[in-house]
């Protein structure tokens, strides 16, 4: 049976870094109220001119460099962002250009904060049904753009950046114990639109719109829905928290991670958490937090690794997955 498995990653945030104390005279906020309701003390901002392209870019570069293959390895690109460069052609064909590959194909997966779920899944199909020998996916976003900088209850919570994992078709024997990606479960359900969307776009306003979050809304559904995928994981695979090396959620807010840890009984130290520094980098913000646990000699290879996701939509999804 064809696995697909993370054979390189890499990841880039912008240079410029936004500490909670430099909201202050921007929105009546504070330090204190930041990292008490979600952790964050810290996010990057994209500088004036710099696009969610030259993030991703930057991102797949050092994926392919850690992979250890050239474009011409490449079949596909699938990029996940809700922050695009242009409303078309898909930042994942920019991207493609700028990489110099003109064979194969790519596209853009919209899923907002669970995007880069999303993409890995279809990857992970293209691969399974021997579509795509390798795939590049790339989660890039600059959420600064599309924030309402006068609004304290979401512009505290974003952040800009990339990260990209290149994934590679490879014989396993059909059991838990073989390397790549071994479940996946998506869900999406738009009757919660009004609780997290962008008030604008192409076909309505004409503009690119706002953020507009209700928070406690979100929070009340996060967990719920967050373990009910997990759970669905762990049943198609019959592995269990127990079982788990790394949990690699989401980074939206610590208090979201913590309450689904403690509801799925995954120990803290298990937790890889990149919030506190990066804020919510939508479809970013899973590729920029196993980047790094893999980079420091944590995720090694033959662990077991779950990535989960939540975003607007609402949609929301689970992978399994050994590195
Ligand atoms: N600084 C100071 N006070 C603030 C701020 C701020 N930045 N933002 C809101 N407040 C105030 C509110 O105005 C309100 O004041 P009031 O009582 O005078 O009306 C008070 O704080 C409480 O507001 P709530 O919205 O009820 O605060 P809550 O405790 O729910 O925390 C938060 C807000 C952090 C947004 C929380 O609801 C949350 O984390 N929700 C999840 C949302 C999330 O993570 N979204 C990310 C995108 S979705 C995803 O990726 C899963």
């Amino acid at each position: 049976m064809i696995r697909s498995a993370i054979i390189g990653c890499g990841s880039y945030t912008p240079e410029k870094v936004m500490k909670n104390s430099d909201f202050e005279g921007v929105v009546e906020t504070s330090d204190e109220w930041i990292v008490q309701r979600t952790g964050i003390r810290e996010r990057h901002i994209a500088a004036d001119g710099e696009t969610t392209a030259d993030l991703g870019e930057k991102a797949a570069r050092a994926a392919l460099d850690d992979a250890g293959i050239t474009v011409d390895d490449l079949d596909l690109i699938i990029c996940a962002t809700s922050t695009p460069n242009n409303t078309f052609p898909a930042t994942a064909v920019e991207i493609q250009n700028r990489l110099g590959m003109h064979h194969g194909a790519a596209f853009d997966s919209q899923a907002v904060c669970s995007g880069f779920v999303f993409a890995l899944t279809t990857a992970d199909q293209y691969i399974k049904t021997g579509q795509a020998k390798r795939v590049l996916v790339i989660g890039a976003e600059t959420f600064s753009r599309l924030l309402d900088w006068s609004d304290r209850s979401t512009c505290v919570l974003f952040g800009d950046g990339a990260g990209a994992v290149v994934v590679e078709g490879v014989e396993g024997e059909g059991s838990s114990a073989d390397r790549g990606i071994l479940t996946c479960h998506l869900r999406s359900d738009g009757a919660h639109k009004e609780k997290l969307y962008v008030d604008g776009g192409p076909s309505t306003t004409g503009t690119v719109g706002h953020l507009r979050m209700q928070g406690r809304e979100v929070f009340r559904h996060a967990v719920g829905m967050i373990t009910d995928v997990i759970e669905a994981a762990y049943a198609a695979t019959g592995l269990s928290s127990a079982d788990l090396d790394w949990f690699v959620p989401h980074q939206a807010n610590r208090r979201i991670i913590d309450a689904s840890a403690r509801k799925l009984d995954i120990a803290d130290e298990k937790v890889v958490i990149t919030v506190d520094r990066h804020g919510n980098t939508s479809a970013a913000s899973i590729p920029l937090a196993l980047c790094e646990a893999v980079r420091d000699g944590r995720i090694k290879r033959g662990d077991l690794v779950l990535l989960e996701a939540m975003g607007g939509g609402f949609t929301w999804g689970a992978i399994l997955l050994r590195w």
